[in-house]
């Protein structure tokens, strides 16, 4: 068991491997964050609350409690009696009186760690984590709170979630519930790591330094959004991959999501995450309770890099749950940048054939199948197939398919409508929007209000029929818009601010019915690119796909920020066609290939028109797919260069948990003229075993390394030296085996 408490000073620390957090009560009623950081031995340290220092205790005052209200270190602050920092809770009363006050009224520990009930999260059985539960209340208005933290007996993450009850006679209405807060010393000089981006440019990573005031990302998008990743993470200004403090938090939540960091005026970070109170109010009726959902945090004293693979083995071992997780997926070949909605059976058999002489394993047919969906002006919500282009419908062509030897999987986007589809003539009042305006398009099409019951049990039918149709075996779940014009017809006027979190958790009940139906889907989640990239969907889908952007140079920087906390095997990555349809970019086919092995693998172009040559080195990637796929599933992810840093060349490698093989991928983006080869450190290996060196696939001269024997410690302090390849946006495969 890994949570001690220390009666005496009423402190509670949960130890991890290698790190700790500790809570602690003041006064015996308020709940204060206390440390978190390296391991400590004892639960210990509640003068780091500095209730002693000054008359702050309210008790030891005997006067007012104003002071020690606006400067403790509150593990759940909220708002409205003297706290004046970014609060976690706000909650205004049934008289319209903002304002809550929690004491502390006892603790529970379980073995394991407790479901949240319709809300994805970390899972572990009894002996892989234990559970604290504090208990606070607030008498005045009845409002219970249990703080849940949970840590991981083999890897230093902490989870965090919050349930808050009713217990007054009276509805509460809740207004900001974060799930997780922290306030502590910024000794450090904290900056704030996020993952920022747009459309075809995701999760970018940006450092901002931190002053006095509120920083804080978000989404109000209805979804976790391209514009920020619900990721962040404090970081000391020497942090870099492998030195310094990097304490990240990642939100398991895929709906509108805010993390703030507020230096204060005594120079104390306060972090904050949880839904983003922007039009969010939930009602609470009497006895009713609301979960929050989980924020996981990863502490690591040794750079950005420690901190990634203890989330990237949280999420394999703790998050994914699809029998997909560890099986080498098919490699597939997806049309939509092949044909666009411009297809027929005839060229997807066509497809179909060619990729299965090339080794590729899946036809994945895209957008534009069904209704008269000819462009993105129609049709959505119309899932009966365009027998115009599908003669027969989806059965004919999927045993097509099956019989040329490849799976077939399709795509849907089961939660909107277009304006033109029988649909929204049917049902105009399925859409979200508020009467008497017309709602906002984006992409010319309207988000169906999922929240009602007899709306979702509509989709989720519609889904169901067409994966009982066909042999599908893979689904790519898109999500094209965002959400606006907020209003639903199944909520009454005091819950239209429960609508956003309702739209979440109903996009989670439908994918939960389809895997409980459908268990062996592949369930790939996408919106519009990667804009709902996060833990929330990795709880129902092994992969998703990252970004419309397969520009090699651009999914450097997508590629980097995405494996800063989600594992490369869910990272949906294909090889797309040259010149690139997003940055007009030139590249070359071997240097695509090299990109996309680190993440799920497959293919996005017209291989009937690619050059022999091109075709040629299909089979070879499809095979080194099969031959390194572990290591990047189910490796350590090491970051060796940054393009991002340097502007020149780009590094990372995969290392096997025994460290008997490795995987280098160098990408030279920019040939800058210098006579000298590159070095680079390589990382995580055996310092003390003997590595023959293979290089794999690599066009612009041999690395002459093939056969080539080099001591672990030489290769990760010497480094390997890495001549320059003629040309821009070319790459090196290098494997690694102990001998
Ligand atoms: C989104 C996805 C693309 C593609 C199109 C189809 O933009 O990200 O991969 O599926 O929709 O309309």
């Amino acid at each position: 068991m890994s949570i001690e408490i220390n009666e005496k000073e009423q402190l509670f620390a949960l130890h991890t491997p290698e790190t700790s957090y500790v809570v602690g009560i003041a006064d015996g009623l308020y709940a204060g964050h206390v440390y978190y950081g390296k391991r400590l031995r004892h639960a210990s340290g509640a003068y780091l609350m500095r209730t002693g220092q000054h008359p702050f205790i309210p008790s030891a005052l005997k006067r007012e409690k104003g002071t020690f209200m606006s400067v403790f270190p509150f593990a759940y602050p909220t708002q409205g009696v003297g706290d004046y920092r970014t609060p976690a809770l706000q909650v205004r009363n049934s008289r319209g009186m903002r304002g809550c006050e929690l004491h502390y009224t006892g603790y529970r520990i379980d073995a394991g760690k407790p479901a949240l009930e319709g809300l994805p999260a970390t899972f572990a059985k009894e002996g892989e984590a234990s559970t604290l539960t504090l208990f606070l209340a607030d008498e005045v208005i009845g409002l219970e709170a249990e703080l849940r933290f949970t840590c991981f007996e083999d890897l230093d993450a902490i989870t965090r979630s919050v349930v808050l009850k009713n217990t007054s006679g009276e509805p509460l209405y809740l207004e900001k519930v974060l799930s997780f807060s922290m306030e502590t010393d910024n000794a450090e000089h904290f900056e704030l790591l996020s993952l920022s981006g747009t459309w075809a440019r995701e999760r970018n990573i940006i450092r901002s330094r931190l002053d006095r005031g509120i920083y804080s990302v978000g989404s109000v998008r209805g979804e976790s959004s391209q514009q920020e990743n619900p990721f962040t993470a404090l970081v000391s200004p020497d942090c870099c991959e492998d030195r310094g403090i990097a304490l990240g938090v990642h939100f398991v939540y895929s709906g509108n999501f805010i993390a703030e960091a507020e230096i204060t005026e005594n120079d104390m970070v306060r972090l904050n995450m949880g839904i983003h109170p922007g039009g969010f109010s939930w009602k609470l009726e009497p006895g009713a309770s609301f979960t929050a959902p989980e924020v996981v945090s990863v502490y690591s004293c040794e750079g950005l890099g420690k901190m990634s693979r203890t989330f990237h083995d949280l999420y394999r071992e703790h998050l994914i749950r699809s029998p997909w997780l560890k099986r080498e997926r098919p490699i597939l070949i997806n049309n939509w940048e092949a044909t666009y909605f411009n297809f027929n059976t005839e060229k997807l058999i066509s497809i179909a054939r060619e990729a299965k002489k090339c080794g590729i394993e899946m036809l994945v047919m895209d957008d534009g199948w069904f209704g008269r969906r000819d462009s993105d002006a129609s049709s959505l919500g119309d899932w009966f197939v365009n027998e115009e282009k599908l003669p027969g419908g989806l059965k004919v062509l999927a045993d097509r398919v099956n019989e040329i030897g490849l799976k077939f999987g399709i795509w849907m986007e089961p939660e909107m409508v277009s304006p033109d589809s029988e649909l929204y003539r049917a049902h105009p009042d399925w859409a979200i929007r508020q009467p008497g305006r017309d709602p906002v398009q984006f992409r010319e099409q309207y988000v169906l209000d999922i929240t009602r019951r007899e709306v979702r049990d509509y989709v989720y039918e519609q889904v169901s029929s067409i994966l009982k149709s066909a042999n599908i075996a893979y689904v790519k779940w898109d999500m094209n818009r965002y959400l606006a014009d907020m209003g639903s017809l199944g909520l009454d006027a005091d819950r239209q601010g429960e609508q956003m979190h309702r739209y979440t958790l109903a996009v989670y009940e439908l994918q939960e019915r389809m895997l409980a139906e459908f268990p062996d889907l592949l369930l790939e989640n996408c919106s519009s690119g990667g804009a709902r990239f996060d833990p929330g969907m990795l709880y129902y889908s092994p992969q998703i796909w990252c970004s419309d952007d397969m520009d090699v140079a651009e999914r450097l920087f997508i590629q980097e920020g995405t494996a800063l906390c989600y594992p490369l095997s869910c990272i949906g990555a294909h090889v797309g066609a040259s010149p690139n349809h997003t940055t007009g970019r030139v590249a070359p086919f071997i240097t695509r290939g090299h990109a996309a092995l680190s993440g799920t693998f497959g293919y996005e172009l017209d291989v009937t028109k690619l050059s022999e040559e091109e075709k040629a080195l299909i089979p070879g990637q499809c095979a080194d797919y099969h031959r390194f796929h572990h290591l990047a599933a189910d490796g350590d992810y090491y970051r060796v260069a940054s393009y991002r840093e340097n502007r020149e060349y780009d590094a990372w490698m995969s290392v096997s948990k025994d460290k008997r093989e490795a995987l280098v991928t160098f990408i030279q983006v920019l040939n800058r003229p210098n006579f000298r080869s590159y070095r680079i450190f390589l990382k995580g290996l055996d310092p003390e075993a003997v590595y023959r060196l293979e290089e794999s696939g690599s066009d612009g001269g041999s690395l002459k390394l093939s056969g080539d024997r080099i001591p672990g410690d030489v290769l990760m302090y010497g480094g390997l030296l890495i001549p320059r390849l003629p040309g821009d946006l070319k790459s090196r495969l290098i494997y690694l085996v102990k001998e």
